[in-house]
């Protein structure tokens, strides 16, 4: 059993087992009316109450059975929200399924939806809505036991003027027939009804709409679930190109690790620019930034993690968010196996090479709130999981699962564990020490006295629960092609007292180099001291890092210039990065991945918190309200 710190729902008492929403999109008043019917569980005798997680919902009515019973609504909680009580009129045993059906429209208020008006859009014709739920938001959609403990399944009638896309699989109209069942776009309201018959965790419930369109992609034979790709008209051939050849074909990979993939249908949406994450894995629906549409498939490695996902996540389920690094650090460690299964052993050393820096600069952020450099996070009731949200349960995650791997016997020891635990626990939400015990179970079983001595070997105390800014273990990893990047970095730091550094350097040293050894460049010349203004500049210009439209470099060659925050380059460097992140460069894009869009603003604040607070406030409204949210903490202003 398992409490949630972010959940007042008490689904250990009663619990969802499947729900059908109602919904009718208003873009013009900005609302979802709807109507949420829930089945529920009763687990135990003595329950005279269901209570759901609610947060900026006008609810209006609620009934039992068919019966319109009372409830009340607590006082609103920061995090929490508002527990929403359903009084039984009649006490339940244990085993009856209750039927439980709310009525309620969201607000101004809900944090889950962006409402972007049609000039936010690549069509500039028709508005757009999409939401985003992960960690705790989608109580603001609907009112849910919004636990990754409680796992439902659910269906959906939505009506909307604009095509919809949930994530579940379409009833109706067909995906592939004429958009928007061939009634007007905009205009006229179609039904949308979909389907999640696999139960999954309120977090992974989503939503989108908007003038998108659908292409799919070639499946490899034999496969029974189909692939492809949504976007808005303008950008679906980009899109549809840009993922063609990894998508179906990593999804398959990965069913050669782990039992096939069960939500028939693996599509992916490009949103629009303020989409606040790099991807998302909703069920069947992987929501992704349209950053990723670098025109050279350099970044699809995003979408091997959402899809990766589908098992780590979306099967196996962390039980709460004190046990995130289950979700991600499993996914961080897969999505690399699949790096080397489908390119080379170096290929997995590069992406542990990548990350590397992201965690150290994560653990040293965490100086003063130290409990977030651990894998187990000890949340206190009520506690902001989107605090804590940092690289550490991705990187530390992947590196402590990498550690086992290698302590156990490397690959063809640890994938046929990893197989068996995605088919123990499929399905459950678990927490890390029912993991652990499993790993024993198994090892128990699977080699023995040997194995369990190198398990016991593990420091699990320093792993789990240690704080501090390096991991238990110095890990080692193949740097075939991160070499000539620090070779490149070692060059420009000797070269600092360099008088003409645009004499020394030419676009031609980095001639050979694909994007990410581009980052790795950029991220090992931050672990030198700053270098001088001129250099910078030369940097800057020579290899086109200034104006890079690939969002990763970009925000590396802003972190350069800013690394030192009192240097001319900082104080020169931060209007066009803030002008960057909002989009007034010219670009008319808004930076709204928060992984880009925070570190400038959290940086240019410490330079120039004037300037930054006031584009922050000039341009809050293009960013999606968790990204606003956390950009206004970044920078103090909450
Ligand atoms: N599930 C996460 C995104 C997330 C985590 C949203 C926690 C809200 C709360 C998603 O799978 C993810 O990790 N996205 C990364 C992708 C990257 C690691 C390849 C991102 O958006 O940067
Ligand atoms: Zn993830």
């Amino acid at each position: 059993m398992s409490d949630d710190p972010t959940s007042q729902a008490n689904f250990l008492h009663v619990a969802s087992t499947h729900i059908h929403f109602d919904w009718h999109i208003d873009f013009a008043a900005k609302v979802i009316k709807g109507v949420a019917t829930h089945t529920l569980l009763v687990k135990e005798d003595g329950v005279k109450e269901v209570v759901f997680d609610t947060a900026a919902l006008d609810i209006s009515k609620a009934d039992v059975g068919g019966e319109g019973v009372q409830f009340t609504l607590d006082p609103s909680h920061p995090v929490m929200g508002q527990a929403l009580h359903i009084l039984l009129s009649s006490v339940p045993a244990q085993g009856t399924t209750l039927k439980v059906t709310i009525h309620y429209k969201t607000t101004a208020d809900c944090i889950a939806l962006q409402w972007l008006d049609k000039e936010q859009t690549q069509g500039k014709a028709h508005p757009y809505l999409f939401s985003q739920c992960q960690p705790t938001y989608m109580r603001t959609l609907a009112p849910v036991q919004d636990s990754p403990f409680v796992k439902t399944t659910y269906t959906a009638d939505v009506h909307s003027p604009l095509p919809a896309l949930m994530s579940a699989r379409r009833v109706a109209p067909p995906a592939v027939g004429p958009s928007h069942d061939g009634k007007v776009i905009g205009t006229d309201v179609v039904t949308y009804k979909y389907d999640q018959p696999v139960p999954i965790p309120s977090y992974l419930i989503a939503l989108a709409a908007g003038n998108v369109v659908y292409k799919s992609f070639e499946v490899p034979a034999g496969k029974t679930w189909t692939s492809g790709v949504w976007a808005e008209p303008e950008l679906i051939e980009a899109a549809f190109w840009e993922f063609k050849e990894d998508t179906a074909r990593f999804l398959a990979t990965e069913e050669t690790v782990v039992p096939p993939y069960r939500f028939g249908v693996y599509d992916v949406l490009v949103l629009p620019p303020s989409f606040p994450y790099g991807g998302m894995e909703n069920a069947c629906l992987t929501f992704l930034t349209p950053t990723l549409l670098a025109g050279d498939r350099s970044l699809v490695d995003v979408v091997v993690h959402e899809l990766t996902h589908s098992w780590f996540g979306n099967g196996v389920t962390h039980a709460n968010a004190t046990h995130f690094w289950l979700n991600e650090g499993f996914t961080t460690y897969m999505e690399r196996v699949l790096q080397e299964k489908l390119h080379s052993p170096a290929a997995r050393g590069f992406q542990f090479l990548l990350g590397a820096k992201g965690l150290s600069d994560a653990l040293k952020s965490y100086a003063d709130r130290p409990k977030y450099q651990r894998l187990i996070i000890p949340f206190d009731k009520g506690e902001d999981p989107d605090d804590a949200y940092s690289e550490v349960p991705y990187e530390k995650g992947a590196n402590f699962l990498l550690h086992l791997e290698q302590t156990l016997g490397g690959l063809d020891v640890f994938l046929p564990y990893i197989y068996d635990y995605v088919n123990a626990y499929t399905g459950k939400s678990i927490t890390t020490d029912i993991w652990k015990e499993h790993l024993y179970t198994y090892f128990r079983a699977h080699g023995g006295v040997e194995k369990i001595a190198a398990l016991n070997s593990v420091n699990w105390e320093a792993w789990l629960h240690g704080e501090g800014t390096e991991l238990p273990v110095k890990m080692k990893y193949d740097t075939t092609l991160a070499q000539q990047a620090y070779d490149l970095a070692a060059k420009w730091n000797a070269a600092r007292g360099n008088e003409n550094p645009a004499g020394t350097f030419t676009a031609e040293d980095i001639a050979t180099f694909n994007s990410n050894q581009k980052v790795v460049f950029l991220q090992t010349l931050q672990a030198y001291p700053p270098l001088p203004a001129a250099h910078i500049d030369t940097l800057g210009k020579v290899y086109g890092f200034a104006e890079n439209t690939n969002a990763e470099i970009r925000l590396r060659f802003y972190e350069v210039a800013l690394q030192d925050r009192v240097s001319l380059s900082a104080s020169k460097y931060t209007p066009p990065a803030l002008e960057w992140v909002v989009g007034t460069d010219g670009s008319g894009v808004v930076k709204g991945r928060m992984k880009f869009c925070r570190p400038v603003f959290a940086a240019a604040g410490e330079v120039d918190h004037v300037l930054a607070k006031q584009t922050f406030e000039e341009n809050q409204l293009a960013f999606h309200p968790i990204a606003q949210k956390l950009i206004a903490k970044d920078l103090h202003l909450v």
